[in-house]
């Protein structure tokens, strides 16, 4: 094992980095022929990262490397806005930090609080970052709505009560048309309303030009607004504004992400699958999937900090890999399942079953050398046991579970940072991003569009625009109605109706008799004005 540990261990001294696929059995026959396989990734990545049209389903350009370096661009354009953007982002959360940018009421000079309104990728990198990388004590305080869940939005409105007049709400998505954002942030701008507050001083949009957002933004005058550009995958855009002013506010050193991130971009350049370590893990994971997604990779960082690791993995991951046709259009239906949460915590949940249980995953351990900062030589931490840190546990457990596993025929990969920083935050993210890449060129699928998602939100549309139709028909009957008589007036299926009523009538907007549990004996009324 040792001699196998020395052979595949990549470290990166810049970053103080190590990936560690040994714990993976794959042959040498398998690193022959992946050599062979990986000189098309390599070249595909190549002529996405010098522009090509890389999403040709969407018509766009991959371009989430050239954020973290801007000279590697296609365009000068191209370049001057990434650039233009990083310092606009700088120096807004610098003027919302000191002060210079703060609430219209002049007897409150400064904002304390940010809700942050976004979905899917313009939410879990931010959500990720913070929970690793926020200091203690932020400049101001995160909150996060990425749902249309009134009950969450209630939560949060409750607890920020009078807070609301001094907190900045950014509202971001990429195509500024998604629905549940549009929702949370007009039930947010509703709060302000009632606080007797305009909402456009306290707004901000991160968004495309000219999406339906950045038209609303403009047009209504918003506190600024910052761009998304075509060209940037949600799930890639940790280091767009979306990331970066998200952290910026809070107060992390976004000049150190993208320095991690570019760094370790250098080293997923590299065309050799031994030096790279994106492509290690590529045939790490394409060998314990077999290229089909057969088995599933559990996140498993022992630290805190990292907790939304696997949830951020998890989004890149299966929204990229997850595909059902490959790019000549053949039925392939690929993808990897990502799931984790933290050690040692997993370890006394569902670590059971990968130990004893079902094979069908390998897993990721992500280890962090350093425990704490150094504490003063006359406050040093407590030892749990003699000679023993609370630290040494973490680190036994990790190692412990591994062989554990690898004893009973269970492979991982590990990854070791030094600490948790911007850089290597940075540079994790990097490596996924690249590693995502490459399995989808050997998979042959297209990492960078998302189909699949549309079906389900079309369906929602659907429902909608039949709940209208309902509530027009009973409104307009003004008599207690059955399922059946809806369903043959709308032509709506019977089944989606009585879902309909039933959510109705538990939100007191219809009234529901009869019901035993049996849908046949309901009957449905228009609710009665008193
Ligand atoms: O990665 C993606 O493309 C998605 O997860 C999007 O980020 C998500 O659907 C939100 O889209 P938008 O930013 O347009 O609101």
């Amino acid at each position: 094992m040792w001699q196998r540990y020395k052979e595949w261990l990549y470290y990166h001294p810049q970053l103080d980095f190590y990936v560690d696929i040994s714990r993976v059995r794959f042959t040498p026959e398998f690193v022959n022929a992946m050599e062979v396989q990986m000189e098309r990734a390599f070249a595909e990545m190549k002529a996405l990262e010098a522009g090509e049209i890389a999403n040709p389903d969407e018509g766009r350009m991959v371009g989430h490397y050239w954020l973290r370096a801007p000279e590697l661009a296609p365009t000068p354009a191209i370049r001057r806005d990434i650039e233009t953007t990083v310092q606009r982002v700088l120096s807004f959360a610098q003027d919302v930090h000191n002060g210079l940018i703060s609430p219209p009421d002049p007897a409150l000079p400064h904002f304390t609080d940010v809700i942050w309104i976004g979905i899917g990728g313009s939410a879990l990198g931010p959500q990720f970052v913070s929970q690793a990388l926020a200091p203690l004590f932020p400049p101001l305080q995160f909150h996060f709505l990425d749902n249309t869940d009134p009950d969450g939005i209630d939560r949060l409105l409750t607890q920020l009560g009078g807070r609301l007049q001094t907190t900045l709400t950014i509202v971001t998505s990429k195509s500024g048309s998604t629905p549940e954002t549009a929702n949370a942030m007009k039930e947010v701008r509703h709060a302000y309303a009632q606080m007797g507050l305009e909402f456009p001083p306290y707004a901000v949009a991160v968004t495309m030009e000219a999406s339906k957002l950045d038209l609303q933004a403009r047009q209504e005058g918003w506190l600024e607004t910052f761009p998304m550009y075509d060209w940037i995958g949600g799930r890639t855009s940790e280091m767009s504004a979306v990331g970066l002013l998200a952290a910026a506010l809070e107060g992390i050193d976004i000049m150190g992400l993208l320095e991690g991130a570019r760094v370790m971009d250098s080293a997923t350049r590299v065309p050799n699958l031994r030096h790279n370590p994106a492509a290690l893990l590529t045939m790490a994971w394409y060998w314990e999937t077999k290229g089909k997604g057969e088995k599933a990779m559990v996140i498993l960082p022992y630290k805190d900090r990292l907790l939304l690791l696997s949830r951020y993995l998890q989004q890149l991951v299966m929204e990229s890999l997850g595909k059902a046709k490959d790019r000549q259009g053949n039925l392939v239906e690929q993808g990897i399942t990502v799931y984790g949460n933290k050690g040692t915590t997993d370890q006394h949940a569902y670590v059971q079953q990968l130990r004893d249980g079902i094979n069908n995953f390998f897993a990721t351990f992500i280890e962090v050398l350093r425990d704490r900062p150094p504490r003063e030589i006359d406050n040093p931490p407590p030892e749990v046991e003699p000679g023993i840190y609370s630290g040494d546990y973490l680190m036994g457990a990790l190692l412990g579970t591994r062989k554990a596993l690898y004893d009973n025929n269970r492979d991982s990969i590990t990854i070791t940072i030094g600490d948790v920083t911007p850089k290597t935050i940075g540079a994790l993210i990097a490596l996924y991003e690249r590693a995502v890449g490459f399995y989808a060129s050997l998979v042959n699928i297209n990492a960078y569009d998302q189909p699949g998602v549309e079906a389900g939100k079309k369906e929602a549309q659907r429902l909608l625009q039949l709940q209208t139709q309902l509530l027009a028909i009973l409104a307009q009957e003004n008599r207690p109605m059955t399922l059946e008589e809806l369903a043959s007036k709308t032509g709506g299926d019977i089944e989606a109706i009585y879902q309909i009523v039933r959510h109705l009538d538990a939100n007191f907007r219809i009234n529901l008799e009869g019901n035993t549990g049996k849908p046949d004996t309901l009957l449905i009324s228009p609710l009665q004005e008193s």
